[in-house]
């Protein structure tokens, strides 16, 4: 067989052999990986099928015949009393069918599945005997691991006792697995705290748990100890303790944060290894008597009768992964029945009884091919990543912003770096920092431009306190025209079809508009004089004709004229002012030109509008040309007051009314326009002085304020009835 084997072949698997005992050493041993889960799964798949194809290659400690991770000498060694196994991966339907299908030819049925979340953890095994925590190790090799024991008095989430319940006696001896992890919200706390302190903060969740598990806290009580000794033996000696108190204060600092760190810890038990005097039938029995015994399992995990239900499973929690509390990578598909499992066996690695499927990656490893500015709307200039396309939670990336030079910098990206990106759900993508074991030297720095991109103008930091830098030149440079004239035709601003970015572009390239202030004079013969409104004469046609993009956005420029007073506040581009703070103005002040002659203290006065709004309002007005643009829009026919028909009371006046959810037949802005032009206030948090929320579909937290509040909830039917009949109609209809 070796005869048919290329040489290259063999190149090829020591290269993958090479790269994936790497990972492993950083993943396991440093906690800290350089490259993603993904290319690891990868390299791995690789390897096996090459191992597959060319079986004489196989070698005793290849990677796929020994279970990833070591040990550190940091720890003293705990032999697991059952092997710790590791699990194969599925990344799609067909792997997860293939596996299924193999359980099937052996078993002639499929069996119950218990499902489970494939938490993003650390593996540990604990032992219990007769209820009380004899060891806590970590996998380390699969057979032995570090002993972390001393460190469970600080973990709340793990006990140290069992207690024993009628139905279920604790046990002469139970050898638990399962994993320890970080929730989100402690994790982002324990970021934030890494940073606040100027420490790199941790790629991801599970990193920042083995870290903190593999803490030597008693290391650290044994320097508080030795530095408190040596501060009263000076104390006694009537010796200056000035240093030893340093050094005492920084241990004792260094203690605290240690253990607060643990106390974020958290466990949840997946499996059991040896036992004495308890012989469970299933998985998921073994799962209600450990809880039992005061164990956290998952409330998650469930027992599904074939693979249509695994499927189901693996579907919901892919559509609903960020509502979990933490991170999880994919679905563990167990078999329940521990008879069955037995029957299936185990390779040296993996069990054949259970199945890890894993979800598309969210971090991923690309290269930080240039930093470059963009230059918004109020002329804030903006760095971004640009990227080499990387697929990441199932869409390609290739631009991330990056907000400011002080977050580059604290970040610590070079260009050329090789970076880990991240996308949770449909969240912004993100680059979370470098991969700086991958640096060839060739790398460098990022510098903030000194001058504007676009227009040349010298760049200015805004005010003392704040990051942003800012171009200047709003008047006229060009950037900042394009930015401001798409703005206008935004959704939350006077919302005009036909106004897209590149016709922005189109605009002002051709001279048809100067800036803004001309955009409601545009007229068919005027926007005539631009190629991307005009298309070629058909036969019988005179010359160049008006496109049809071009007829809608003169229809839309008619209509959007008319539009509530706040839309044309949020169009101008008033930095700071959006249309929580536009609403109010309009409602308190009815009128721009009362806005612009408004006082300092007027505006600051107004809710939700505060002081630094107030002061960017009066800078803005201040500036001849911007008056300019409002004069023009006036004189255009733009509406620039509140709309006051009737002048007596409203029937909703005096109302505070929350939307939230998705509300079937309305737009968010058609309930809140609908509910303001009869005299409610709209607000976007829910407080005791909510007269009612309305609640669609996934309202989320709001909804759950108001019932915590007491705070009437409506539906679609009663906002219906509340606009038309009132507050009391719409509660007691
Ligand atoms: S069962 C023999 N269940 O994933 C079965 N493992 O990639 C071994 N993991 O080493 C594990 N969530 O550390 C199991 N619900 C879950 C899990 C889980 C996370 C980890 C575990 C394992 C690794 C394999």
């Amino acid at each position: 067989m070796s005869a048919n084997r290329p040489a290259s072949v063999v190149k090829r698997r020591d290269a993958l052999i090479r790269l994936i005992e790497d990972a492993r050493r950083r993943y396991y041993d440093h906690d800290a990986p350089t490259i993603s889960d993904d290319e690891y799964d990868k390299a791995y798949a690789e390897l096996v099928a090459l191992e597959t194809r060319y079986p004489d290659l196989v070698t005793g400690d290849s990677p796929t015949q020994t279970v990833g991770g070591s040990r550190s000498e940091m720890f003293e060694p705990v032999e697991h009393l059952q092997r710790m196994l590791s699990l194969d991966n599925a990344f799609d339907d067909a792997d997860l069918v293939a596996w299924a299908g193999r359980v099937e030819r052996d078993l002639g049925a499929i069996p119950a599945l218990l499902c489970e979340l494939k938490v993003d953890g650390l593996a540990v095994d604990i032992v219990y005997e007769r209820g009380q925590l004899r060891s806590l190790a970590t996998r380390g090799d699969g057979r032995v691991g570090e002993d972390v024991t001393y460190n469970v008095r600080f973990i709340p989430g793990i006990p140290r006792l069992l207690k024993s319940t009628k139905s279920h006696a604790v046990p002469e001896l139970i050898e638990v697995r399962g994993e320890v992890f970080f929730p989100d919200d402690e994790f982002t706390a324990l970021n934030d705290d890494m940073m606040s302190q100027g420490r790199s903060p941790f790629a991801n969740a599970r990193n920042a748990g083995a870290g903190t598990l593999r803490q030597r806290v008693d290391r650290r009580e044994e320097e508080v100890a030795a530095a408190g000794e040596i501060v009263a033996a000076q104390t006694a000696a009537g010796r200056s303790t000035e240093r030893s108190q340093g050094r005492l204060t920084r241990a004792l600092e260094d203690l605290d944060r240690a253990t607060r760190r643990l106390g974020g810890l958290q466990l949840v038990v997946h499996g059991v290894g040896a036992r004495r005097g308890y012989e469970p039938a299933t998985q998921s029995e073994a799962y209600a008597a450990l809880r039992s015994w005061g164990l956290p399992t998952s409330d998650r995990a469930t027992v599904v009768a074939g693979l249509i239900g695994a499927q189901e499973f693996i579907g919901y929690y892919g559509e609903h992964r960020h509502d979990v509390e933490h991170e999880i990578d994919g679905v563990v598909i167990k078999v329940d029945d521990l008879a069955t499992q037995g029957r299936l066996g185990s390779t040296s690695r993996t069990p054949r009884w259970a199945i890890a499927y894993k979800y598309a990656p969210e971090v991923v490893r690309t290269r930080l091919e240039d930093i470059r500015v963009n230059v918004g709307r109020t002329g804030r200039v903006t760095p971004y990543a640009v990227m080499t396309p990387a697929k990441v939670a199932g869409t390609t990336v290739s631009m991330a912003t990056l907000h400011n030079a002080d977050e580059v910098a604290r970040k610590g990206v070079l260009i050329g770096d090789m970076i880990f990106l991240r996308k949770a759900g449909d969240v912004i993508p993100e680059v979370i920092g470098p991969v700086v074991e991958d640096r060839d030297g060739t790398e460098r720095a990022f510098v903030m431009p000194t001058v504007c991109p676009d227009c040349g103008t010298r760049l200015k930091r805004a005010r003392d306190a704040d990051v942003d830098i800012r171009c200047p030149n709003s008047r006229s440079c060009p950037a900042q025209l394009r930015e401001r004239l798409f703005h206008v035709a935004s959704r939350g601003a006077l919302d005009i079809e036909g106004l897209g970015f590149k016709a922005a572009v189109a605009l002002l390239e051709s001279r048809v508009v100067a800036d803004e202030g001309d955009l409601f004079d545009l007229d068919a013969q005027r926007l005539s004089a631009a190629d991307f409104f005009t298309r070629e004469p058909k036969r019988g046609e005179a010359g160049r004709q008006l496109s049809e993009n071009a007829k809608i956005l003169l229809e839309q420029l008619a209509r959007a004229k008319d539009r509530p007073l706040w839309r044309v506040i949020v169009a101008l581009s008033i930095r700071h002012v959006g249309p929580t703070a536009a609403q109010e103005l309009a409602r308190e002040f009815g009128d721009l030109g009362l806005i612009a002659a408004a006082s300092e203290d007027e505006l600051a006065s107004v809710d939700g509008v505060g002081p630094t709004i107030a002061a960017a309002l009066r800078e803005w007005f201040s500036i001849d040309w911007h008056r300019d643009v409002v004069d023009k829009w006036r004189a255009a026919g733009v509406r620039m007051a509140e709309e006051r028909l009737d002048s007596g009371p409203k029937l909703l006046d005096g109302l505070t009314v929350v939307v939230t959810g998705t509300l079937e037949g309305w737009t968010r802005d058609a309930a809140t326009e609908a509910l303001q032009q009869l005299g409610a206030k709209v607000s976007s948090s829910v407080s005791k002085k909510t007269s009612c929320v309305v609640a669609g579909e996934n309202p989320g937290s709001k909804y759950d304020k108001a019932v915590a509040l007491g705070v009437p909830v409506l539906d679609v039917g009663g906002l219906v009835r509340l606009t038309t009949e009132g507050l009391d109609a719409a509660l007691n209809g």
